[in-house]
């Protein structure tokens, strides 16, 4: 496990940012495991700079989104799909073909849906490098505390917390949607390397439960201390509640002498 603390969020953006660049230039057909999420904005935000400034190639990437909302159309301005369009896919060069969302607007067969999901990932070859942010109440995608730590793409039903965290963004007419379409944790776990992004005082505790707490379904992200190759990127407010930072600072004084490329 490596930590990376920066002093804010836009610091983390690009931190994020470099790493995916670097890989993508070491490996152009990347895999890439993407989340949406206001953590996540600077990310996109970079990787759109580097296309453009510094000609970086992502007409080979291929990606796969986490989730997405359970009735929401791809139009709708709070969709996954709405989000990644305007945030990232319509910055750079991926061919609309290698990008892969979960379809917010089916209705029955969700485990067939999920399967087929799951196998596209298989097909492509397992994803390479996933990005995850991480909920106030320790999720990563939606899978909402208790889920399974073996779970699959499935349907989920949203916890009050997350629907109460997303009621701002609807209009007071529209109903903030319940259940999301969501990697499992298990699906997750799978991919070769992952990067989990946090910022701001509300996720200072589930940082600390996730990275120095017991493993538990209580805080799903815990789970990756189950992974051989994470890395937390973390402002000073979402890494306040950790108590080894010392620890964690001469690993990445090491890390960034004895394997650069990994930063
Ligand atoms: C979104 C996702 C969620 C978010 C998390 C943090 O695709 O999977 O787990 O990453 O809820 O969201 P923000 O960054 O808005 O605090």
């Amino acid at each position: 496990m490596l930590l990376v603390l920066q002093p804010g969020k836009d610091e983390l953006g690009r931190v994020a940012a470099r790493i995916i660049a670097n890989s993508v230039r070491r490996n152009p057909g990347l895999r890439l495991g993407l989340a949406t999420g206001s953590t996540t904005l600077g990310m996109y935000r970079e990787l759109a700079r580097l296309h453009r400034d510094e000609a970086l190639d992502f007409s080979r990437v291929t990606t796969f989104n986490l989730d997405e909302y359970l009735g929401l159309s791809a139009s709708h301005p709070q969709s996954f799909h709405h989000f990644m369009q305007h945030n990232f896919f319509s910055h750079v060069n991926i061919p609309a073909q290698n990008i892969h969302i979960p379809d917010g607007t089916i209705s029955g067969e969700y485990e067939r849906y999920c399967s087929t999901y799951e196998q596209s990932i298989r097909e492509a070859g397992g994803i390479d490098l996933q990005i995850l942010g991480i909920g106030r109440n320790g999720h990563i995608g939606f899978n909402e505390p208790t889920s399974s730590l073996g779970s699959r793409t499935r349907l989920k039903v949203l916890s009050k917390e997350t629907i109460d965290d997303n009621r701002k963004f609807f209009t007071a007419s529209e109903k903030v949607p319940e259940c999301a379409i969501t990697m499992g944790i298990g699906t997750i776990l799978e991919a070769k390397r992952i990067l989990l992004l946090a910022s701001g005082p509300s996720k200072a505790i589930p940082i600390a439960q996730s990275i120095e707490g017991p493993v538990t379904a209580s805080v799903t992200a815990s789970a990756l201390q189950h992974h051989p190759d994470v890395t937390f990127i973390v402002d000073q407010h979402a890494g306040a509640q950790l108590k080894h930072h010392d620890y964690y600072r001469r690993v990445l004084e090491m890390t960034a002498i004895l394997t650069p490329d990994r930063l």
